[in-house]
């Protein structure tokens, strides 16, 4: 049986003080969760976030990583000073960094490469836009996706990442794929890596869903086959809302 991990995604939201705030109410509530809690928060927000959740079963992730291991690149962060830190997961390859911010899938796979080496777990996101999913290419999307963002991984490393299936059109818009769908694509994911690096990796590698997540559907999508929890955005942000996803089960 596969854990389910579920993510939160604070994007640019919630100050230190806020983080603060946000942990004082939220520890309590998913306390006794057999389900793995991560929250990846912005960079400024990460000392407190480790403060807050000290000797809690909650981890800290943050939301981007640069490869290189030091340099002149202002106003980026290395894989090593992340694990400086002590913070042990990263989205990579948001479908806000890949648009904003022009990353393409090499670059994520060095991304993903270098989050390795100190030993952080990258929760790789994918995913189609609206155009793609109307023109009947999703499969292909996000099959090419993992194909190049895992490139050149070890069947350990693979088996280690988490993917995020997160349909861009259904990001921040309200509308959620249906769980169907979800688990489709989902289970279009997982029969990719099974080509790529056979079946253990395949049936151990955990799969989640993103896109508009909120209390209201969380229990429909992670009791699918192939979903095996979920990267929350908006509904990450308030506790008791959060919490609620989080204990989905209970
Ligand atoms: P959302 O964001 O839950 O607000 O749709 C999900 C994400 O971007 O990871």
């Amino acid at each position: 049986m596969r854990k389910k991990v579920i993510a939160g995604n604070w994007k640019m939201y919630h100050s230190p003080n806020d983080t603060k705030e946000f942990f004082k109410e939220f520890n309590d509530l998913v306390k006794d969760t057999q389900n793995e809690v991560v929250i990846c928060v912005p960079y400024i927000d990460v000392a407190s976030a480790l403060d807050a959740t000290q000797g809690t079963n909650i981890k800290i992730g943050v939301q981007n990583l640069n490869h290189q291991k030091d340099g002149a690149l202002t106003g980026d962060v290395s894989c090593k000073m992340v694990e400086d830190i002590g913070v042990k997961y990263s989205i990579i390859g948001h479908s806000e960094r890949r648009q904003y911010h022009h990353e393409t899938d090499d670059y994520i796979n060095l991304k993903i490469k270098s989050a390795f080496e100190h030993h952080i777990i990258p929760i790789l996101c994918v995913g189609e836009s609206l155009l793609e999913r109307e023109k009947g290419i999703t499969k292909y999307k996000i099959c090419s996706q993992i194909v190049l963002d895992l490139d050149g991984l070890t069947p350990e490393q693979a088996k280690n990442v988490i993917i995020a299936y997160e349909p861009i059109w259904a990001i921040g818009t309200g509308r959620t794929a249906s769980s169907e769908d979800a688990n489709q694509a989902c289970k279009w994911i997982r029969e990719e890596i099974g080509k790529l690096y056979g079946e253990e990796v395949a049936n151990e590698i955990i799969i989640q869903y993103g896109g508009s997540v909120k209390p209201a559907n969380a229990k429909e999508l992670f009791t699918m086959s192939d979903i095996d929890g979920g990267l929350v955005g908006g509904a990450s942000l308030k506790p008791q809302d959060f919490a609620q996803i989080v204990n989905y089960d209970k």
